[in-house]
């Protein structure tokens, strides 16, 4: 086999904690990042719901380049890992760039490999919603549809609602609101979604 020894294929039985742990990660180191203005909106309707929050973006997420063969790690790397293996649900956001995720946001990305022989392998068993932002609609859809995959590869459930925003248009205001009704429809159903997911799976089912 070629590659880092992957984990092998395991089931879960995933319960809602009464405080559930959010972790949103991606974003660019843009001041007034329109990723992590999305990503700040979710992160409050969970918290609104009951939930605790984190987010990981900007300066924190400039990790040195992913290498697996070097077990060493910088501090900002640690705290990402150990803070995805805590969560109970992940935000995860990226601009397009080229037509696809940044370097920055897959670099991160790529740390989750160290969770590969985690109780809890990469993103297992937990609901990730996903946000791209682009100057227009095709690296914005395109983006969004790569993240989904690089969720799935990581045993991840990309939620039902996934927020393709297109950053050209009027979305944040100066204070950092969601002026975009649509847009702020997507990322609350989005955050319903990320808080329901633990507890349907819980349920028992029918008989
Ligand atoms: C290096 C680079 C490449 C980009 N490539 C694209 C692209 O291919 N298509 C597009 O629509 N927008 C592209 N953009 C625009 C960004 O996707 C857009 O401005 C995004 O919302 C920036 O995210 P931010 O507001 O979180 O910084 C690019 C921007 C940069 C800096």
């Amino acid at each position: 086999m070629v590659g880092p020894k992957r984990a092998a294929a395991q089931s879960w039985t995933v319960t809602l904690p009464s405080t559930p742990y959010i972790l949103a990660f991606g974003g660019t180191v843009r001041p007034n990042s329109s990723t992590e203005l999305a990503m700040r909106h979710v992160l409050n309707a969970v918290e609104r719901r009951g939930a605790r929050v984190k987010l990981i973006s900007g300066q924190s997420l400039q990790l040195p380049l992913y290498q697996p063969e070097n077990s060493e790690r910088s501090d900002d790397a640690r705290a990402l890992v150990a803070e995805l293996a805590l969560a109970d649900g992940i935000v995860i956001g990226s601009p397009g760039y080229h037509g696809s995720i940044s370097g920055l946001v897959k670099n991160a990305l790529d740390y989750a490999e160290d969770l590969r022989s985690d109780a809890r392998p990469y993103f297992s068993g937990r609901a990730v919603g996903c946000i791209a932002t682009a100057g227009g609609w095709p690296a914005a859809v395109n983006t969004l549809n790569a993240l989904r995959d690089i969720v799935h590869a990581l045993r991840g459930w990309p939620t039902p609602m996934g927020a393709a925003i297109n950053s050209s248009e009027s979305v944040f205001d100066k204070s950092g609101s969601c002026v975009a009704p649509r847009v702020a429809q997507i990322l609350d159903l989005m955050a319903e979604e990320i808080l329901s997911f633990p507890a349907a799976r819980s349920r028992e089912p029918e008989s």
